[in-house]
């Protein structure tokens, strides 16, 4: 069976690409190219350029390369972004899913993975983030994870897809160089952003009620990402109809910001750099770390690398693109 990852030109995409090539499955990518990059499409891959909001594009990739299950990462992510263009968001990730999912229905193709998001949760107050967890997301984005996991859950029991959507903490770090994400917008690329222009990492408020006073999240690598991915495909290829799994993707360990910045200084070699301390950014709540026993119950699965490996090759990705 073919498996259509959409998406799949971009960061996360491309990472899931490799792993269900290497997991043995045939796959095609779509992707419309607004962020994600053709030359991360491997050799003997197709790529099918479209937007998930082109139905009859939809229709024709299904058709052409006799697609019977999706993994669906295509979407925007950017929480800040969500804020002020909420109606983009909702199109793009609201409205492309709906589309997808109609396409899916009409061509019977029954199976889907979807990238959702901690940002599902909002603020928890917790010490270990399940899935059984209240969800108040407190930005757009967020809103269009959670609203995407109730389209599936109703899609699925309406017409009988076999489905899981896959709650991403922090992701961090590169399977190569060439693959590492291109974006600014969280924790380590823009500390190296800082480090870049000569400037120190921010510490974005050290008054939280936390051991050291800054944010704790749990950071998982892309890699570990993606191989959550291939192992949630198996299990829906044997899985019954109706099947609709949520599952958190993280390592189940917390690391604050201060860590993360003292252990980014370090593989940097900017040790002697001294971080400043700003006021506390909007909205960030002081800890969100997964409690990841369920995707271990239900995939087997658990995260295999450490802080260090993410850091270590975000870096290399980094040098790569700002030699
Ligand atoms: C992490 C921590 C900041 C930059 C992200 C994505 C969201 C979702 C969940 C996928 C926070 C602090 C950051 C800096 C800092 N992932 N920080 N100085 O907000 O946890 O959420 O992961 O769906 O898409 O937004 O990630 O990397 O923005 O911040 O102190 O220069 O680092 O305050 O506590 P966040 P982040």
């Amino acid at each position: 069976m073919t498996w259509m990852v959409t998406g799949g030109a971009g960061y996360i995409g491309a990472h899931v690409v490799r792993a269900m090539r290497a997991g043995g499955l045939r796959v095609v990518v779509y992707d419309d190219l607004s962020t994600g990059n053709a030359g991360s499409v491997p050799d003997g891959v197709p790529l099918v350029t479209g937007s998930v909001l082109d139905r009859r594009a939809l229709d024709a990739a299904i058709r052409d390369h006799a697609v019977a299950g999706v993994v669906h990462v295509a979407g925007k992510k950017q929480v800040g972004e969500s804020v002020e263009r909420p109606l983009h968001y909702y199109r793009e990730n609201v409205t492309g899913l709906e589309t997808l999912l109609e396409s899916m229905v009409a061509a019977g193709v029954g199976r889907l993975v979807f990238s959702s998001s901690a940002a599902v949760y909002g603020m928890p107050d917790v010490d270990l983030v399940t899935e059984e967890t209240p969800c108040a997301p407190m930005s757009p984005y967020g809103e269009t994870k959670l609203i995407g996991e109730w389209l599936i859950h109703a899609t699925a029991r309406a017409h009988g897809l076999r489905c899981a959507s896959l709650r991403y903490f922090n992701v961090a770090g590169a399977a190569s160089p060439e693959l590492a994400d291109d974006g600014v917008s969280n924790l380590v690329p823009m500390v190296f952003e800082r480090l870049e222009t000569g400037g120190s990492p921010r510490i974005f408020g050290d008054d939280y009620a936390t051991p050291d006073g800054t944010c704790i999240r749990d950071y998982v690598h892309v890699e570990d990402i993606a191989s959550a991915h291939l192992a949630a495909a198996h299990r829906l290829e044997g899985a019954e109809p109706g099947t609709d799994l949520v599952l958190n993707i993280g390592r189940g360990e917390g690391s604050s910001v201060r860590e993360m910045v003292d252990r980014i200084l370090a593989v940097t070699g900017r040790g002697g750099v001294a971080p400043e301390v700003t006021a506390r950014r909007a909205g960030d709540p002081a800890r969100v770390v997964a409690g990841a026993q369920r995707i271990r119950a239900e995939l087997g699965w658990s995260a295999r690398y450490g802080i260090d490996e993410m850091i270590e090759s975000a870096w290399q990705g980094w040098r790569l693109r700002h030699p």
